[in-house]
Protein backbone atom coordinates (compact mmCIF):
# COMPACT_ATOMS: atom_id res chain seq x y z
CA UNK A 1 0.00 0.00 0.00
CA UNK A 2 1.72 3.30 -1.23
CA UNK A 3 0.84 6.58 0.03
CA UNK A 4 -0.83 7.66 -3.36
CA UNK A 5 -2.73 4.54 -3.37
CA UNK A 6 -4.29 5.78 0.15
CA UNK A 7 -4.99 9.06 -0.89
CA UNK A 8 -6.70 7.92 -3.79
CA UNK A 9 -8.64 5.78 -1.08
CA UNK A 10 -9.52 8.32 1.17
CA UNK A 11 -11.23 10.20 -2.32
CA UNK A 12 -13.43 7.54 -3.19
CA UNK A 13 -14.10 7.65 0.84
CA UNK A 14 -15.46 10.58 0.36
CA UNK A 15 -18.01 10.70 -2.51
CA UNK A 16 -19.35 7.51 -1.51
CA UNK A 17 -20.27 8.96 1.99
CA UNK A 18 -21.40 12.30 0.13
CA UNK A 19 -23.18 10.45 -2.49
CA UNK A 20 -25.44 8.16 0.37
CA UNK A 21 -25.63 11.41 2.49
CA UNK A 22 -24.73 14.74 1.22
CA UNK A 23 -24.47 16.19 5.03
CA UNK A 24 -22.45 13.08 6.54
CA UNK A 25 -19.09 15.82 6.94
CA UNK A 26 -20.94 18.49 7.89
CA UNK A 27 -22.64 16.47 10.80
CA UNK A 28 -19.74 14.80 11.76
CA UNK A 29 -17.53 17.61 12.13
CA UNK A 30 -20.68 18.99 14.44
CA UNK A 31 -18.99 17.37 17.74
CA UNK A 32 -18.56 13.86 18.94
CA UNK A 33 -21.02 11.85 21.40
CA UNK A 34 -18.86 8.12 21.68
CA UNK A 35 -20.67 6.14 24.00
CA UNK A 36 -17.21 3.15 24.19
CA UNK A 37 -13.91 3.95 24.91
CA UNK A 38 -11.76 1.19 23.51
CA UNK A 39 -8.11 0.57 24.87
CA UNK A 40 -6.44 -1.86 22.10
CA UNK A 41 -3.25 -2.85 20.93
CA UNK A 42 -1.54 -1.01 18.00
CA UNK A 43 -1.27 -4.28 15.43
CA UNK A 44 -2.06 -3.30 12.36
CA UNK A 45 -4.24 -6.80 12.36
CA UNK A 46 -6.51 -5.76 15.23
CA UNK A 47 -8.37 -2.87 14.25
CA UNK A 48 -10.96 -0.74 16.65
CA UNK A 49 -13.66 -0.22 14.51
CA UNK A 50 -13.76 -2.21 11.62
CA UNK A 51 -14.14 -5.44 14.02
CA UNK A 52 -16.66 -4.08 16.25
CA UNK A 53 -18.54 -2.79 12.99
CA UNK A 54 -18.17 0.67 14.29
CA UNK A 55 -18.46 3.75 12.62
CA UNK A 56 -16.69 7.51 12.64
CA UNK A 57 -17.74 9.24 15.79
CA UNK A 58 -18.82 6.25 17.67
CA UNK A 59 -16.05 4.86 19.22
CA UNK A 60 -12.76 6.95 21.44
CA UNK A 61 -9.39 5.24 20.72
CA UNK A 62 -6.18 4.56 22.42
CA UNK A 63 -4.00 1.92 21.26
CA UNK A 64 -0.66 1.36 21.81
CA UNK A 65 1.67 -1.80 22.15
CA UNK A 66 -0.04 -4.71 23.70
CA UNK A 67 -2.80 -2.80 25.69
CA UNK A 68 -0.64 -1.76 28.27
CA UNK A 69 -2.14 0.89 31.24
CA UNK A 70 0.45 2.12 32.95
CA UNK A 71 -0.04 5.24 35.32
CA UNK A 72 3.17 6.97 34.49
CA UNK A 73 1.49 6.96 30.54
CA UNK A 74 0.29 10.47 30.98
CA UNK A 75 -1.22 9.91 26.96
CA UNK A 76 -3.28 6.71 28.39
CA UNK A 77 -4.30 8.37 31.52
CA UNK A 78 -5.26 11.68 29.67
CA UNK A 79 -7.44 9.38 27.48
CA UNK A 80 -9.34 7.97 29.98
CA UNK A 81 -10.01 11.29 32.22
CA UNK A 82 -11.20 12.86 29.02
CA UNK A 83 -13.74 10.01 28.00
CA UNK A 84 -15.23 9.71 31.19
CA UNK A 85 -15.48 13.77 32.45
CA UNK A 86 -16.11 15.14 28.92
CA UNK A 87 -17.42 12.11 26.51
CA UNK A 88 -18.38 10.48 29.54
CA UNK A 89 -18.71 6.97 27.55
CA UNK A 90 -20.86 4.50 29.06
CA UNK A 91 -18.14 1.53 28.58
CA UNK A 92 -14.29 1.15 28.73
CA UNK A 93 -13.21 -1.92 26.68
CA UNK A 94 -9.25 -3.52 27.27
CA UNK A 95 -8.91 -5.32 23.89
CA UNK A 96 -5.97 -7.71 23.63
CA UNK A 97 -5.21 -10.30 21.04
CA UNK A 98 -3.78 -13.43 20.99
CA UNK A 99 -0.55 -13.50 19.03
CA UNK A 100 0.48 -10.26 20.11
CA UNK A 101 3.96 -9.65 19.82
CA UNK A 102 4.22 -7.25 22.69
CA UNK A 103 3.26 -10.14 25.22
CA UNK A 104 5.22 -12.96 23.30
CA UNK A 105 8.54 -10.50 23.71
CA UNK A 106 8.04 -10.16 27.26
CA UNK A 107 7.54 -14.01 27.88
CA UNK A 108 11.56 -13.83 26.87
CA UNK A 109 13.63 -13.07 29.73
CA UNK A 110 15.93 -11.21 27.15
CA UNK A 111 17.29 -6.85 27.15
CA UNK A 112 14.95 -5.42 24.02
CA UNK A 113 16.47 -1.96 24.96
CA UNK A 114 13.49 1.25 24.85
CA UNK A 115 11.15 -1.74 25.06
CA UNK A 116 11.90 -3.01 27.99
CA UNK A 117 10.54 -0.39 30.55
CA UNK A 118 7.09 -0.86 28.65
CA UNK A 119 7.07 -4.47 28.42
CA UNK A 120 8.31 -4.49 32.12
CA UNK A 121 4.08 -3.54 32.91
CA UNK A 122 3.36 -7.16 31.33
CA UNK A 123 6.64 -9.20 33.08
CA UNK A 124 5.09 -7.74 36.17
CA UNK A 125 1.60 -9.64 35.22
CA UNK A 126 3.50 -12.75 34.14
CA UNK A 127 5.52 -12.75 37.87
CA UNK A 128 1.50 -11.69 39.65
CA UNK A 129 0.43 -15.20 37.65
CA UNK A 130 3.59 -16.99 37.31
CA UNK A 131 1.95 -19.95 39.67
CA UNK A 132 -0.65 -20.28 37.06
CA UNK A 133 1.52 -19.77 34.22
CA UNK A 134 3.92 -21.87 34.61
CA UNK A 135 1.93 -24.71 35.24
CA UNK A 136 0.54 -24.96 31.70
CA UNK A 137 3.21 -26.93 29.99
CA UNK A 138 1.95 -25.83 26.33
CA UNK A 139 3.71 -23.06 25.77
CA UNK A 140 1.07 -22.17 22.60
CA UNK A 141 -1.60 -21.88 25.83
CA UNK A 142 0.59 -20.66 28.35
CA UNK A 143 1.13 -17.39 25.52
CA UNK A 144 -2.86 -17.61 25.13
CA UNK A 145 -3.02 -17.41 28.72
CA UNK A 146 -0.70 -14.40 29.73
CA UNK A 147 -2.70 -12.19 26.57
CA UNK A 148 -5.81 -12.72 28.79
CA UNK A 149 -4.22 -11.88 32.06
CA UNK A 150 -2.58 -9.16 30.38
CA UNK A 151 -6.28 -7.59 29.56
CA UNK A 152 -7.55 -8.79 33.01
CA UNK A 153 -4.52 -6.73 34.89
CA UNK A 154 -5.02 -3.49 32.15
CA UNK A 155 -8.38 -3.77 33.31
CA UNK A 156 -7.91 -3.45 36.80
CA UNK A 157 -5.11 -0.82 35.88
CA UNK A 158 -8.34 0.83 34.26
CA UNK A 159 -10.36 0.43 37.86
CA UNK A 160 -7.47 1.86 39.98
CA UNK A 161 -7.87 5.50 38.17
CA UNK A 162 -9.62 8.07 40.60
CA UNK A 163 -11.49 9.15 37.33
CA UNK A 164 -13.00 5.64 36.15
CA UNK A 165 -13.97 4.94 40.03
CA UNK A 166 -16.22 8.06 39.97
CA UNK A 167 -17.58 7.76 36.67
CA UNK A 168 -18.76 4.28 37.57
CA UNK A 169 -20.53 5.97 40.74
CA UNK A 170 -21.74 8.94 39.01
CA UNK A 171 -23.01 7.22 35.88
CA UNK A 172 -22.52 3.43 36.30
CA UNK A 173 -19.43 3.06 33.44
CA UNK A 174 -18.72 -0.17 33.28
CA UNK A 175 -15.35 -1.87 32.42
CA UNK A 176 -14.92 -5.20 29.95
CA UNK A 177 -12.05 -6.80 29.16
CA UNK A 178 -12.17 -8.58 25.58
CA UNK A 179 -9.23 -10.77 23.19
CA UNK A 180 -9.55 -10.75 19.92
CA UNK A 181 -8.85 -14.15 18.01
CA UNK A 182 -7.78 -13.47 14.74
CA UNK A 183 -7.65 -17.12 13.44
CA UNK A 184 -11.30 -16.85 13.69
CA UNK A 185 -12.38 -13.18 13.85
CA UNK A 186 -14.09 -13.46 16.88
CA UNK A 187 -13.92 -11.55 20.10
CA UNK A 188 -13.75 -13.20 23.76
CA UNK A 189 -15.25 -11.91 26.52
CA UNK A 190 -13.18 -12.45 29.67
CA UNK A 191 -16.38 -11.28 31.77
CA UNK A 192 -14.90 -8.69 33.83
CA UNK A 193 -16.62 -7.91 37.00
CA UNK A 194 -16.46 -4.20 37.62
CA UNK A 195 -17.62 -4.91 41.52
CA UNK A 196 -16.11 -7.81 42.50
CA UNK A 197 -12.72 -6.62 41.45
CA UNK A 198 -12.79 -3.25 43.26
CA UNK A 199 -13.83 -4.74 45.94
CA UNK A 200 -10.69 -7.35 45.75
CA UNK A 201 -8.52 -3.95 45.39
CA UNK A 202 -10.23 -1.25 47.49
CA UNK A 203 -8.34 -1.54 50.72
CA UNK A 204 -5.32 -0.27 48.71
CA UNK A 205 -7.10 1.69 45.76
CA UNK A 206 -10.15 2.90 46.84
CA UNK A 207 -9.79 7.08 45.82
CA UNK A 208 -13.27 8.18 46.37
CA UNK A 209 -16.08 8.19 48.90
CO1 LIG B 1 -0.41 -6.91 20.06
Amino acid sequence: MNTKDILKNNEQWVAKKLKKDPDYFSNLSKGQAPEVLYIGCSDSRVTAEELMGASPGEVFVHRNISNVISNLDLSAMSVINYAVKNLKVKHIIVCGHYGCGGVLAAMESKDLGILNPWLRNIRDVYRMHKTELNSITDIEKRYRRLVELNVIEQCVNVIKTADVQLANKDYGLTVHGWVFDMATGKLVDLNIDYSSILDSIKEVYNLID
